[in-house]
């Protein structure tokens, strides 16, 4: 990403936490006569192009689905391909992202993942933990329902009460703020199964770009809009200047 583009954002009103779901890779594939898998290879690839570019512009907080709780209803050799990647990926990367100052965290049920993925996602957080220049969150395996209901399971196990604060400190990505804006790739409109407590107040940004095309300008072009957005959170707009004029005549 160039200098210039860097300085064209207004830092003041950059999203401290972006939530991303990675769509697209199946059909970018297919357009160009490729197998589906050949679209999750180049998929990684655009993913680490937007986490270095996030921790360039100064996003503190990247989460990106990478595997939904109902994506095992693919075909099992496709499911096969994404587990071979993730193991790949978490072998290869985690080195890098420890090099750029990224932490991550791999959110999900991993109770179904085999022994030596759930080593490699322990040594691959291990390896990160304490750096600060930005959090990425992995959802793997993850379901918006699967996180209240874990959380909620959790708190009823504890014995806690269950008040809204109790109940955000267990869920999957209590050690990040809430998303602030959640960019869809692929042009479909839907959650799919995502954050859904955590996108209560989140702005939301659809593209036809497919994943693997996704790429710095892209992701700037949503950032400038998420800039442009008016977040009210159920209040009133800020009084504007002319409004306080007039109060004050
Ligand atoms: C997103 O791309 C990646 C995963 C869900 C793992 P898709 O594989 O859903 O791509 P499309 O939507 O079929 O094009
Ligand atoms: C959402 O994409 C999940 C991920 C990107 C990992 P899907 O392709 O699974 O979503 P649907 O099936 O179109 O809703
Ligand atoms: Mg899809």
């Amino acid at each position: 990403m160039s200098k210039k583009s860097v300085e064209k954002l207004d830092s003041s009103r950059l999203p401290r936490h972006v939530a991303v779901v990675m769509d697209g890779n199946g059909r970018w594939a297919q357009r160009r006569f490729l197998p589906r898998s050949s679209g999750h290879k180049f998929g990684v690839d655009a993913l680490k192009k937007i986490v270095r570019h996030c921790a360039e512009v100064g996003v503190g907080h990247l989460t990106v689905f990478a595997f939904s709780s109902e994506n095992w209803s693919r075909p099992p050799e496709e499911v096969q391909t994404l587990m071979d990647l993730f193991v790949k990926a978490l072998e290869r990367e985690s080195p890098e992202l420890a090099r750029q100052g990224v932490q991550l965290h791999v959110v999900g049920d991993l109770s179904a993942f085999s022994t030596e993925m759930r080593t490699l996602v322990a040594q691959a957080e291990a390896l990160t933990q304490g750096n600060t220049k930005l959090v990425l969150n992995v959802a793997l395996n993850y379901g918006g329902r699967w996180d209240m209901l874990q959380a909620a399971q959790a708190l009823a196990a504890a014995g806690e009460p269950i008040t809204e604060a109790a109940l955000t400190r267990h869920l999957a990505l209590a050690h990040s703020p809430d998303p602030d804006l959640l960019i869809r790739t692929g042009g479909e409109h839907r959650i799919s199964n995502f954050l859904l407590w955590q996108l209560a107040y989140t702005e939301l940004y659809f593209t036809d770009v497919l994943w693997p095309d996704f790429g710095a300008e892209a992701f700037d072009a949503a950032l400038a809009d998420f800039a442009r957005r008016q977040r009210r959170f159920g209040g009133v707009p800020a009084a504007t200047t002319a409004d306080k004029s007039r109060a004050a005549a």
